[in-house]
């Protein structure tokens, strides 16, 4: 049986698939006078000067030699190498090199078609007509996740409870996009407001047992619009230093004091909230689960510090929404700290439907200030009706059982189990996030391959996205998942293992 899944999509060309597809690059630092040919042989094997060969002609860059692209390329103050990390076998994903990852802003040694100039990506890509930039592989199909028939199984969506592909949530979106039409053409407070977009924030907060909810774009908007609103320059923000880009982003907008605390070090915490008395407010700011090795914040410890030292807990829930926790309310509900915690963000596109969409929800009067200050909130455009139709129903779903929940969980466990008693060392506890820690860059990025080859997709992660040293294939367990899903998946990482020696 088929089960198409919409919220199963393979990643864009963003960091993860320039991670998978081999070029997790390191620019090395070449002394001026070192020969470039040199360090050329060393950094390119011969596949991924094949594989370039071909992406360049697919891509109509002109380039004098095949090796010409890397040639050092200048910044203002140094010359760099641009180089692989790792191997990107032929007929693997193939990315633009310079539209995402370190390459980007970099001098490309390629000119305008046939002009043998030096040019910026930028103006490169001005000098031709707008078109493809890459090409269609397997990031640019819907994943089926499939059962025993064959096909490929996604295992790298943050599609935990499987409601993107729910009939019900699907129909609910139908409905919504039927009754309330496609879009608002607004923002929130001119005229991008409906009954559902009140009724869903009403429902949020139920969700979640908080005063109110306020919706946002998505919950990059959210937390970008939180610090800025809430803090001054008398305050003190104090933020777990592997906390996600967006609340590291939303924190560099406000102006008020920034503490980083050590990953989960509850002593350099507390060390910093010493340091922080001195300021009018402090806030911690945690995710409620870490995305990369799918570890959770310590709420208690956090909760306890925070009201020894006269400070709010924020927790970014976005890994957590739907699915930790009894009944699935978060990290707060699973660590016992609900009344502890004063402001939660979210977001609807991961276990809540997948769609797109973030939230804020806590205290009314925080709610309503952010109604009136939020820049991402006062200045883009209202959910459209189809998104708020699956979110809706999505909530319906979870609180009127954690069957779904619990199926998850139990999957979780399952994996978790089978891989650890194969050999494997899992990352984190309990979480659906379940990083296969392999260490190699090369080995992780080769062994996420071949496991497309049997029919399993997952990401191979390592530097710059996760500490050097640290290569991993990071795979993300679903309801939606069948127990013979599971049984598939490890089956392909023990053969895969094997194959290049992670196992004995
Ligand atoms: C921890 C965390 N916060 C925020 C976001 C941003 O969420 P959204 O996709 O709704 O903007 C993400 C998405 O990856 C995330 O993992």
């Amino acid at each position: 049986m088929h089960v198409t899944s919409r919220g199963h999509r393979a990643p864009g060309p963003g960091a993860e698939s320039w991670a998978r597809c081999g070029l997790a690059a390191s620019f090395t630092r070449r002394s001026p006078g070192a020969p470039a040919a040199a360090a050329r042989s060393q950094r390119w094997p011969s596949c991924v000067a094949s594989w370039r060969r071909s992406w360049k002609e697919s891509a109509g860059l002109a380039l004098g030699r095949a090796s010409e692209s890397s040639r050092p390329v200048k910044d203002r103050a140094s010359t760099w190498t641009a180089s692989p990390e790792v191997t990107a076998p032929p007929g693997s994903r193939r990315t633009w090199p310079g539209g995402e990852g370190p390459f980007r802003g970099l001098r490309w040694s390629g000119g305008p078609a046939g002009s043998g100039r030096t040019c910026t990506l930028g103006h490169w890509l001005l000098s031709r007509p707008s078109g493809r930039l890459w090409l269609p592989g397997v990031n640019s199909n819907l994943v089926k996740p499939v059962s025993s028939e064959g096909g490929i199984l996604n295992f790298c969506a943050n599609n935990y409870l499987g409601l993107s592909s729910h009939p019900e949530v699907i129909q609910a979106g139908l409905q919504a996009l039927e009754e309330f039409g496609a879009g608002l053409s607004s923002v929130r407070f001119i005229c991008g407001t409906q009954s559902i977009h009140k009724d869903l924030e009403a429902k949020i907060a139920q969700f979640h047992q908080r005063e109110d909810a306020i919706l946002y774009p998505s919950c990059f908007d959210a937390n970008a619009g939180l610090f800025e609103a809430l803090l001054t320059p008398e305050d003190a923000v104090l933020s777990d230093e592997l906390n996600h880009a967006s609340i590291i982003d939303g924190i560099r907008l406000c102006k008020a004091h920034k503490y980083r605390y050590r990953h989960l070090d509850m002593a350099n915490l507390e060390a910093k909230l010493q340091e922080a008395q001195k300021h009018r407010l402090r806030l911690v700011a945690t995710d409620g689960a870490f995305s990369m090795d799918g570890d959770i914040a310590p709420l208690q410890e956090i909760c306890r510090l925070a009201s020894r030292y006269g400070a709010l807990v924020f927790v970014d829930e976005c890994h957590a929404t739907g699915f930790l926790g009894a009944t699935g309310r978060g990290t707060d509900e699973l660590l016992g700290v609900m009344d502890q915690v004063t402001i939660i963000n979210s977001t609807l596109g991961k276990a809540l439907g997948g769609a797109s969409g973030g939230y804020t929800t806590g205290p009314g009067p925080l709610v309503s200030l952010l109604r009136q200050r939020a820049r991402p909130y006062l200045f883009s455009n209202s959910l459209p009706p189809a998104v708020i139709g699956c979110a809706s129903k999505a909530l319906d779903l979870l609180m009127e059982s954690n069957a779904i929940v619990q199926s998850m969980a139990a999957k979780t466990q399952r994996f978790r189990s089978k891989m650890e008693a194969a050999g494997f060392a899992i990352s984190g506890a309990h979480h659906p996030i379940c990083p296969v820690m392999l260490g190699d860059a090369r080995l992780a990025s080769c062994m996420a391959d071949d496991m497309l080859k049997r029919g399993i997709f997952v990401i191979g992660f390592s530097y710059p996205v996760v500490p050097k040293g640290k290569a991993r294939i990071r795979v993300q367990i679903s309801a939606v998942h069948s127990e013979e899903d599971i049984d598939r998946c490890v089956e392909a990482f023990v053969e895969v293992g094997r194959l290049h020696g992670a196992l004995p």
